[in-house]
């Protein structure tokens, strides 16, 4: 029986990285000639096939991958150095968390969403979630107004099923006492400069391409909830929008929770494609003459 070695999946990566090579035009004059089924257009058999390989490359990856650490483990077992291996991690329940801090997530905006959006929006519920469970003390995570399509595909993925999250179909203001509510919101004039447990932090569950600027802000006035925004321009200077995604909020909020540390937790968390950079304190004490010039330095 021929067993997988790394190398044999090497092959087959290189194989399949062959197979994955752009096409000649003679590869697609081969093509071409292939029969396009009916209700199909010849870029869409291109793409479906172009997406085929593309999974089957990564199957393969995969594979290579879990032998890999198959072996690796072996070695380091062979050799008695058992301290290079990586521990699974015991992950706290929100039960077991030392942390009262409520964040939940307002899923009350299916409407404006398309299905594609509404995916990404669901993908990241799934991402706030592991950044919880690798929290030493998982904040209280709830979801709201969980009830539209969005809802249908989260409980359609297997993998959700057992999540440690609480979920509700009842709106935000059902769920939570309103004078609770601190509604996050770049729009906001007010500065979130720490964590109050007695409150409840609300992340707009939105995948809006920037298409509904102010909305969450505007809901929170218009409510009359109280709203804040996250505090980057008080720790770091960025050339882009403020506006950050769902689970980037969240991963800030919890690196935050257990750092302390407001310019640590933006820096780690922020793509590096937005260009945040550190903001040097200026000294109160220094002289008047180097003022003007230090302000001028804030980047370091
Ligand atoms: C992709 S944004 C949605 C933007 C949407 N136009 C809106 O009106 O909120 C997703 C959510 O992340 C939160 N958020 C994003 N950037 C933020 C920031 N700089 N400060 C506070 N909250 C932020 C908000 O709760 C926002 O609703």
């Amino acid at each position: 029986m021929s067993q997988d070695t790394p190398e044999r999946i090497e092959e087959s990566v290189e194989a399949s990285n062959n197979n994955f090579q752009i096409n000649t035009p003679e590869d697609n004059q081969d093509e071409s000639r292939q029969p396009v089924p009916e209700g199909m257009s010849k870029k869409q058999l291109r793409r479906q096939k172009y997406k085929q390989k593309w999974e089957e490359k990564k199957l393969i990856k995969r594979a290579a991958e879990r032998i890999r650490k198959k072996e690796k483990r072996a070695a380091l077992k062979e050799t008695g150095d058992l301290s290079k291996l990586r521990k699974r991690k015991d992950f706290r329940t929100m039960a077991q968390s030392n942390s009262k801090q409520r964040i939940a997530l307002d899923m009350s905006f299916d409407d404006l969403m398309i299905e594609k959006d509404q995916k990404r929006t669901v993908q990241q519920i799934g991402w706030c979630y592991t950044a919880n469970r690798h929290s030493p003390n998982p904040f209280q995570f709830h979801v709201v107004g969980f009830n539209g399509p969005s809802r249908k595909i989260y409980d359609g993925n297997e993998h959700n099923l057992n999540q440690d999250i609480f979920l509700h179909h009842e709106k935000l203001e059902t769920v939570f006492e309103p004078k609770d509510i601190i509604y996050l919101s770049s729009e906001s004039d007010n500065v979130l400069s720490e964590l109050d447990d007695t409150k409840v932090y609300v992340i707009g569950g939105i995948v809006d391409h920037n298409s509904q600027k102010g909305l969450c802000h505007r809901i929170a006035g218009e409510k009359g909830f109280g709203h804040a925004r996250l505090p980057l321009d008080e720790h770091i200077l960025m050339k882009s929008r403020r506006v950050l995604t769902i689970n980037q909020v969240y991963e800030i909020l919890v690196h935050y929770s257990v750092h302390k540390d407001w310019k640590a937790a933006l820096l780690s968390i922020i793509p590096e494609r937005k260009n945040a950079q550190v903001k040097e304190e200026v000294r109160t004490e220094e002289p008047e003459q180097n003022k003007s010039e230090s302000e001028e330095q804030l980047v370091s």
